[in-house]
């Protein structure tokens, strides 16, 4: 169905609680619910927005269409945890309210400030010829999670030679200053980043563009910037759109990814920085944030999705969750992701098999489920490929595998259920070349993430099986293998 402009713009002062529980009817009906990721209650999410830890808890807002799988007026939406792993939702933050955000509460962050938590975001607008205004605004969050939004915007003004895309700001706090990036385009049509800073995170002083070392011509636009220092190191993370397909790299519609190098010159705004490295080699990543806890661990999560493209849960009216957070260190120039150690408070019963494998599948008992972490080692091996199918049914498979000649993890969707999406290919691979490989999976009922030795490599995608789809397998072809295998059903 095509949506109109109507009706993708309609103020939710206009629905009445009867469309909403229709709705709701219609997402509970979907047979690809998942059930320990944050994902909409209706409607289409996209980007994390506003990741902070605050007052005790993890808070952590998304992009929201709460009327379908499109993309429409966007609002933030709130949900918090104590410990990453058990989220509540608290519903609406951010309404598209005023004409400063008429057309959309776009892509923000969060900064502690003065015992409140403050959420600077964009405020999308559209003029009588549908041409885009952007502003920077304000909004408050108080401990008792009440958010007040600014009257006026708090940088109000695209600078001299960019264009109107100009949105998601990311702040931080460095001495007494605090920053803000800000995903830019030239007036060339080529992608970048600037930065502002502030006192008060009122009053923003632009402060130029960020010169890192990708070229005039990295992309046509970038999204989602964010800039931190971990290990010694400064990392910026952003999601650069126009990148071509190169050999096994850039095969999704847009790109995640991040450069490591030293601490970004606040004063000039240099940084000096290795290669660009993507986040995520699946299909469904997107639009990143990261912030530090208490603890002082530097915690990503990630929109499991992209857009521009139709999923199907598209016709039980919702579309996307978010990654698993995954925490970050720096190693060799690149960042390593692990799952956040809380995710252990999910296991529930555990199974396990080993053995020398070879030019067969493991022989293994319990190994079945929809919704499960499941972790594999492989060490000692000379078979040419070896891995892990699973979600395997009738005709119905996803395969984690490595392939020993090429040298290259395989994430393969070709068989993995319903087809989505083919027009971007059914098969990732990365280069990783190890001694011993081991896949940590986290399976949920509509989605695989895979995180390759210890968080070097991470592939992330959805895949929409049958429901009697629950085998597991684990082969070797082509020489011998040792593997060790363990499997805990997720806790509901
Ligand atoms: C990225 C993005 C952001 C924007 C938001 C709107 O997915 O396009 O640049 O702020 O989504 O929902």
């Amino acid at each position: 169905m095509e949506w109109t402009k109507e009706q993708r713009y309609r103020s939710m002062d206009d629905v009445t609680d009867e469309e909403i529980q229709g709705l709701a009817r219609l997402v509970d009906q979907c047979p690809w619910r998942q059930t320990f990721h944050i994902q909409p209650v209706t409607g289409l999410l996209n980007d994390p927005n506003g990741f902070a830890y605050f007052n005790g808890e993890y808070h952590l807002f998304y992009q929201w269409f709460p009327l379908g799988p499109v993309h429409g007026l966007k609002h933030w939406y709130h949900t918090k945890s104590k410990d990453l792993v058990h989220w509540e939702n608290v519903g609406l933050a951010i309404e598209p309210s005023n004409e400063f955000d008429s057309h959309g509460a776009y892509s923000g962050s969060a900064i502690e400030h003065n015992g409140k938590l403050f959420l600077l975001y964009t405020g999308n607008t559209r003029d009588e010829n549908w041409n885009r205004h952007p502003y920077q605004c304000l909004a408050v969050m108080d401990e008792d999670g009440k958010v007040t939004k600014l009257d006026a915007p708090v940088i109000a003004n695209v600078p001299e030679g960019y264009t109107e895309h100009f949105r998601d700001p990311k702040v931080w706090k460095a001495g007494d200053e605090f920053y803000t990036v800000i995903g830019a385009q030239r007036e060339n049509e080529t992608g970048c980043v600037v930065f502002y800073r502030s006192h008060n995170l009122r009053d923003w002083q632009f402060a130029g563009e960020m010169k890192t070392e990708l070229g005039e011509d990295f992309g046509y636009m970038w999204e989602c910037p964010d800039y931190f220092e971990l290990d010694g190191q400064g990392v910026f993370v952003f999601s650069p759109q126009g990148l071509e397909p190169e050999g096994d790299f850039y095969q999704n519609i847009y790109q995640s990814g991040y450069v490591v190098g030293r601490s970004l010159d606040l004063e000039t705004g240099e940084l000096s920085h290795g290669a660009f490295h993507e986040l995520d080699r699946g299909f469904d990543f997107y639009a990143p944030q990261t912030t530090v806890d208490a603890q002082g661990r530097r915690i990503l999560v990630g929109w499991m999705g992209l857009p521009e493209i139709d999923y199907p849960t598209d016709k039980n009216g919702w579309a996307h969750c978010l990654t698993l957070p995954r925490e970050l260190s720096v190693r060799d120039g690149k960042l390593i992701q692990e799952p956040v150690a809380e995710l252990e408070l999910l296991r529930g019963e555990k199974v396990e098999g080993s053995g020398v494998l070879a030019n067969d599948y493991l022989p293994l008992e319990g190994f079945e489920g929809e919704v499960y972490e499941l972790n594999v080692e492989f060490s000692g091996s000379s078979a040419a490929e070896f891995g892990v199918e699973l979600r395997v049914g009738e005709g119905e498979k996803t395969v984690i595998k490595y392939d020993a000649v090429a040298k290259k993890v395989v994430f393969d969707r070709t068989h993995s259920g319903q087809a989505f999406a083919e027009e971007y290919g059914t098969v990732r691979k990365c280069s990783l070349e190890a001694e011993t490989i081991s896949f940590r999976i986290f399976v949920d009922a509509s989605s695989v993430e895979v995180f390759v030795n210890d968080g070097e490599e991470v592939f992330t995608g959805r895949i929409f099986p049958g429901k009697n789809s629950t085998g597991i397998r684990i082969f070797a072809h082509g020489g011998e293998t040792n593997v060790k295998a363990v499997k805990w059903d997720m806790e509901k």
